[in-house]
């Protein structure tokens, strides 16, 4: 049986909440504590700031062991082990900010208790200022406590949409540290998943060929490169598939057959080799330019980092030229955009593709009308700086559109009765960023990416079968 200890979580966003809720549900006893007074609130009365898969369920489940508070001074003191989660999010020169971390770690130090507590920091912070959480807690501590804290790096590598799963199920973890101690309590805390002992919430059963994970120990610099590196690598295997895409538009070949005879080689796998509008959402962006800030701070250049990079935005452009091969000048044509989230099952906007499409669109002085099954009320707030009409439906949207681009794959897309649909289309055009159309609706003009232009029209049934 496990121990059960004493956890406190700063930042309740994306990564901290995920971490409180999973730890809580392996047992441990959970405080959250965020700066946000109305974060907690809404936490305390049952609500979720974030919108992410099975989370308020495990809340739920776990509520007894989970607390909400924003005094630090009634949850750091009793706590075994400290995880510093608040965003880093980045500055105009690439660097993330981390005004939010030394904060954090300011007010740990101050309620520190003077026992071994062990201080995590999850906080993506740049690679080689491991110590730096540690130097703003050996200044801010108070005298009794001096020397008894130690800092772990560990890493985190779940995705949105798929949090709980991921760190419920993890392939490894990683722990960086020079003390042996704080290495040996954070085992003490992963038991449960490192041996797979906790039974699995409902509706999140454990997959079935899933092997245990493994516990990674390294130092802490290289705990955090290992985070960099991680992101910017799956980074770069889209942006490889992206641009032999495009080559694949050129030579007539097709993407989706490519990439499943190179993913065969398990060398390479399968996975992150999706073609599409690109990658998007707050972590790959960040810290593919967090790597190339760190390496010219060195002097030290990064080619390969640098071209993922412009392969990205290259191909948010090629969307609306795809557009154009068909419409040409945009000035008052209609267009519906089917999903704004960065990707689907979040409501998560940073850096979603959409925005940079819809933002072009305008410039072009086209009339767009969007749609997505979540982030719609997100967006308000946050692209208030867009203009365009919302759609209560998918189906709404297409209405007299002279083209719909699908942006973000959610199921709800996929699962639409796009023959019918398309019938209230001025023009049956679909920009598909996402390869999700499986079957060519009648009569349109279907765009993928990495793929020959299809035509469905009369007398040319033949290329709708290709797709099939
Ligand atoms: C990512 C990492 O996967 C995760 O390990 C890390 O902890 C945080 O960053 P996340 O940002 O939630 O997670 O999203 P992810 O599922 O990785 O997708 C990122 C972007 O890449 C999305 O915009 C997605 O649409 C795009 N993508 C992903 C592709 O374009 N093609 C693919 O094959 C896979």
């Amino acid at each position: 049986k496990t121990e059960s200890l004493k956890v406190a979580v700063v930042g309740t966003g994306y990564v901290g909440m995920g971490t409180a809720v999973m730890l809580a549900s392996l047992g441990h006893q959970v405080v959250g504590i965020d700066i946000d007074q109305n974060k907690i609130e809404m936490l305390r009365r049952g609500e979720l700031p974030i919108y992410e898969p099975g989370l308020e369920d495990l809340l739920r489940a776990s509520q007894e062991r989970l607390r909400w508070t924003g005094d630090y001074a009634s949850a750091i003191p009793d706590a075994d082990v400290i995880f510093i989660c608040v965003g880093t999010p980045p500055l105009p020169s690439g660097q993330p900010n981390l005004r939010y971390v030394a904060e954090a770690a300011q007010s740990v130090a101050r309620n520190l208790n003077g026992k071994l507590q062990v201080v995590v920091n999850k906080s993506t912070v740049p690679v080689g200022t491991g110590d730096w959480v540690s130097r703003i807690l050996e200044d801010h501590a108070l005298d009794y406590s001096a020397g008894r804290y130690v800092v772990v790096s560990n890493p985190e590598f779940l995705r949105e949409g798929t949090a709980l799963h991921d760190s419920l199920y993890p392939d490894r973890i990683v722990l960086g540290s020079s003390s042996p101690e704080g290495i040996e309590r954070l085992r003490q805390l992963y038991q449960p998943l490192l041996e797979q002992t906790f039974t699995p919430p409902e509706g999140m059963p454990r997959p079935a060929n899933y092997t245990l994970p493994e516990l990674v120990t390294t130092s802490l610099s290289s705990a955090e490169m290992i985070k960099y590196a991680a992101n910017a690598f799956l980074a770069l295997k889209i942006s490889f598939a992206n641009e032999i895409a495009g080559l694949c538009e050129c030579v007539d070949a097709d993407i989706e057959q490519v990439t499943h005879g190179i993913g065969c080689d398990q060398r390479i796998g399968h996975r992150f080799l999706s073609a599409g509008a690109g990658w998007g959402g707050s972590c790959f962006g960040k810290d593919t330019a967090a790597l190339i800030n760190t390496g010219s701070e060195y002097g030290y250049t990064m080619p390969i980092l640098r071209a993922a990079v412009e392969v990205n935005q290259r191909q948010r452009h090629l969307v609306i030229s795809k557009l154009q091969r068909h419409l040409h000048r945009l000035q008052g044509k209609r267009v519906a955009v089917l999903g704004m989230a960065f990707k689907p099952n979040t409501d998560d906007l940073r850096d979603a593709p959409a925005h940079d499409c819809i933002a072009r669109l305008m410039d072009l002085g086209a009339k767009v009308t969007v749609h997505d099954p979540v982030a719609m009320p997100h967006a308000r707030r946050e692209w208030a700086h867009l203009t365009y009409d919302e759609a209560p439906t998918a189906e709404a949207a297409l209405r007299g559109a002279d083209a719909v681009i699908l942006m973000t794959e959610w199921d709800e897309y996929r699962a639409l009765d796009w023959d019918q649909a398309v019938r209230t289309m001025r023009r049956r055009l679909i920009i598909d960023t996402r390869n999700v159309l499986q079957q060519l609706p009648q009569h349109s003009t279907v765009e993928q990416v990495g793929r020959t232009t299809l035509h469905n029209v009369p007398g040319n049934e033949v290329l709708a079968e290709a797709l099939a």
